[in-house]
């Protein structure tokens, strides 16, 4: 799963809608059976709890295992479709895109629904730049975002001696930024040159912020590198780890 971009899990996500409906009534089927036969052997290891692709879904709901396979096996078998999709004409694959960015609507709802959940209590939610994102931890009741820029890309300020930005009581709930007010942190700018940012502003060549935050590893691999900066400015105390996140820029 985490070596395939978004928009690929997407497309699969529509291929499988359209091609593969009859593998959807198959995979109930599988389920119900798989259901039915850990009913009879409650006490069993089961094969249920085998992780789907590459998630933990140990957690996940009869539906939500369902979705998640159905996608994923619908991933497998697209990948092996090259010389299909090669020969669809141009109306189809046009189609095809279109489809994939109504899918697309769809899924950002949810994923803004997901990220209202992590908002600090008291201060708005920034806005993450574009081509990058934030790193956000909240420590005694104060919140603090790391602008990041993905590989390829640099801030149009410059921001070496200035890590993060902060919103709490002592800046009356509005959040500090080069920019005047708003919510906008940070920008990212195309640039061959990483200058305007420290050693760690910047997402690893090969794992842009899209990447990184569809695997809780990679997620997590930044936000303590966070946290330890934080450590070294002194900054330490009650850390709410529930509103730990990484977000990306559209
Ligand atoms: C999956 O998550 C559960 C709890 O959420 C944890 O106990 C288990 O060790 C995890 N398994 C793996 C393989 O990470
Ligand atoms: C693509 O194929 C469909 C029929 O399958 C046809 O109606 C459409 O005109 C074709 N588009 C192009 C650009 O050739
Ligand atoms: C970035 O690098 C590419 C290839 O090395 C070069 O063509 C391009 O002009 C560079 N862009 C800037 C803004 O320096
Ligand atoms: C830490 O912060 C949380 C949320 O702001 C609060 O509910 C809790 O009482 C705090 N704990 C301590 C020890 O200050």
């Amino acid at each position: 799963m985490q070596s395939i971009n978004r928009m690929f899990f997407v497309m699969l996500l529509l291929a499988g809608a359209a091609w593969s409906l009859p593998d959807r009534f198959e995979l109930q089927e599988d389920l119900v059976q798989r259901k039915s036969a850990r009913n009879q052997d409650a006490g069993a290891q089961s094969e249920d709890c085998r992780p789907i692709g590459s998630w933990n879904h140990t957690d996940l709901t009869e539906e939500q295992e369902l979705l998640v396979k159905i996608i994923t096996t619908q991933m497998e078998e697209i990948e092996n479709l090259g010389d299909a999709m090669k020969n669809l004409n141009r109306t189809h694959i046009n189609a095809l895109v279109w489809s994939v960015q109504q899918v697309l609507v769809t899924l950002k709802a949810y994923q803004k629904e997901a990220y209202h959940k992590v908002k600090p209590p008291t201060c708005p939610l920034p806005q993450a730049p574009s081509n990058g994102g934030l790193v956000s931890v909240n420590m005694n009741d104060v919140a603090y975002c790391k602008p990041m820029c993905n590989k390829g890309y640099d801030f149009n300020f410059l921001r070496r001696s200035r890590l993060y930005e902060e919103c709490g009581e002592h800046t009356a709930f509005v959040w500090t930024t080069q920019f005047i007010g708003g919510t906008r942190l940070a920008e990212c700018i195309a640039s061959n040159t990483t200058v305007s940012g420290g050693p760690t502003s910047y997402f690893p060549a090969d794992s842009p912020c899209q990447k990184t935050i569809a695997n809780s590893l990679m997620e997590d691999t930044q936000i303590h590198i966070f946290v330890d900066e934080l450590k070294l400015k002194g900054v330490t105390g009650n850390h709410s780890m529930k509103l730990d996140h990484v977000k990306c820029g559209e």
